[in-house]
């Protein structure tokens, strides 16, 4: 019998994202026409994205910098609308849904103008920057009837479908512990990100940046680094503790934990951050009818690692799954030995004992059938499998549909929520405690 499985597949990346779009059936409602808010990084991958699932169009792009807009028109085409002021975009008939990629502290508040002006929602994540904004924009989906998707790709990932499928189906017995980890070692890992020659207070709409920030002079830094201020971003924890929530939520069913306590510091990239570049989170999840009580250990290094490395383990009382680039699960036989303490017994017990130890596991030669057995499976993705993909087709199957997304406001506020509370216990040097059934902060 194979001691190890591996599913190989072939698939070219290039046949791979075709096979993903020919799936996709064009819809009775015909076109989707989408406008991104904050066409940075990520905003730009959105696009590039959200445009590959068949019927979709950007007709229009909001961003407060001069030259991102000016970049939209060479990327996407010159008729494109393009506008500093998001609530244009909002205004706009033609639009049926908003892609929204800005910094943090905007996601609530344009997620809530966009369904209150009747436009389905994409907002990344984290899906809010405070934890006082989650149940506001979980009020305003259920009052307006909107679709809203939180941009957590991990929750429409093949390998965590996976992953869920095996735990549901018992593969590790008993969840004990969860760890998770995001260790990056390289200035853009750690934000260093870069600042345009022409940054000025002509290209850069900056009170429309600062938004309900405090009021600072320009300073462009702050915009383009936006992650390492408070006043803008959620620190790493907001950053990428909120893709390990919604990752484990979605492979166990959880729905959030009831203590949190967050320790770290900024050990190395001191660069005038006001937040901490190694974080470790330690989190009580009670047991509910999907789980029994378990622990969840996070942690985010900017320091450590070779590039970037991230990753779970699920620690069972049968096995351990872990998830990486695929799924792998293993089991071994709990080892059963008498121990050291033993020599503590009287001469005549250790004598008593070790026979009957011995009766009960008689001693197994050391020759090859005594090498224990191990079983090991590993589920791979295919090469050029993309979750984002994913995610966002089920973003606009949801749209033309009406039918729930994967990711709702209360699954992104359940996500975020804990995360936020990090930060809260790291900054006020206290345990939180949390209610998950209400997304309440009791203590
Ligand atoms: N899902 C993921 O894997 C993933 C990865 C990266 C970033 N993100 C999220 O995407 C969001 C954007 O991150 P990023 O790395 O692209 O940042 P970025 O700085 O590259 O882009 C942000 C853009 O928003 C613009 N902007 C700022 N305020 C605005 C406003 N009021 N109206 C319109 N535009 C405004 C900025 O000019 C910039 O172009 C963040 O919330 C981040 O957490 C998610």
């Amino acid at each position: 019998m194979p001691i190890s499985r591996r599913h190989f597949l072939t698939t070219t990346a290039g046949l791979a994202a075709s096979a993903l779009a020919a799936q996709e059936t064009t819809s009775p409602n015909g076109r989707v026409q989408v406008a991104t808010i904050g066409l940075g990084g990520m905003g730009t991958e959105d696009t590039h994205t959200s445009t590959h699932v068949p019927g979709v169009q950007l007709v229009a792009v909001a961003d407060i910098y001069q030259g991102r807009l000016d970049h939209a028109k060479e990327v996407f085409g010159k008729d494109i609308f393009t506008t500093r002021d998001y609530r244009e975009v909002l205004a706009r008939k033609d639009i049926d849904a908003v892609i929204i990629a800005t910094p943090d502290h905007w996601h609530s508040t344009i997620s809530i103008d966009a369904m209150n002006a009747g436009k389905d929602v994409y907002c990344e994540k984290p899906m809010v920057q405070r934890v006082d904004d989650g149940k506001q924009v979980i009020a305003a989906h259920e009052k307006t009837g909107r679709i809203m998707q939180v941009g957590s790709q991990r929750v429409s990932s093949i390998v965590y479908q996976k992953a869920k499928e095996l735990y549901r189906n018992g593969a590790i017995g008993e969840l004990n512990m969860v760890e998770a980890w995001w260790d990056r070692n390289s200035a853009i890992g750690a934000w260093e990100y870069s600042i345009p020659l022409d940054a000025t207070p002509e290209t850069i709409d900056w009170d429309r940046f600062l938004g309900r920030a405090p009021k600072v002079p320009f300073e462009p830094v702050r915009l383009f680094r936006w992650r390492n201020y408070r006043d803008y971003g959620t620190g790493v924890a907001g950053d990428l503790f909120v893709h390990l929530f919604s990752g484990m939520h979605f492979v166990t069913g959880a729905i959030g934990p009831t203590r949190v306590y967050a320790t770290g510091g900024l050990r190395f990239w001191k660069d005038g951050r006001d937040v901490p570049d190694v974080m470790l989170g330690l989190y009580d999840y009670p047991a509910t009818g999907a789980h029994p009580a378990f622990n969840l250990a996070l942690r985010v290094n900017f320091v450590d690692g070779a590039g970037e490395s991230s990753g779970f383990r699920f620690v069972g009382s049968e096995g351990i799954m872990t998830i990486g680039e695929g799924v792998t699960l293993s089991k071994q036989p709990r080892e059963s030995e008498p121990g050291y303490t033993i020599e503590s017994f009287t001469d005549a017990m250790q004598k008593d004992f070790l026979e009957a130890y011995r009766k009960k596991y008689p001693p197994q030669p050391m020759n090859a059938d005594s090498i224990r057995p191990r079983d090991e499976e590993k589920y791979v993705p295919p090469q050029g499998y993309s979750d984002h993909f994913d995610h966002h087709r089920n973003f606009i199957q949801a749209v033309r549909t009406r039918k729930p997304v994967v990711e709702d406001p209360t699954f992104g506020f359940r996500a975020a929520g804990p995360a936020l509370l990090s930060n809260i216990s790291y900054f006020e040097q206290r345990m939180c405690k949390w209610d998950p059934a209400t997304m309440t902060l009791v203590g």
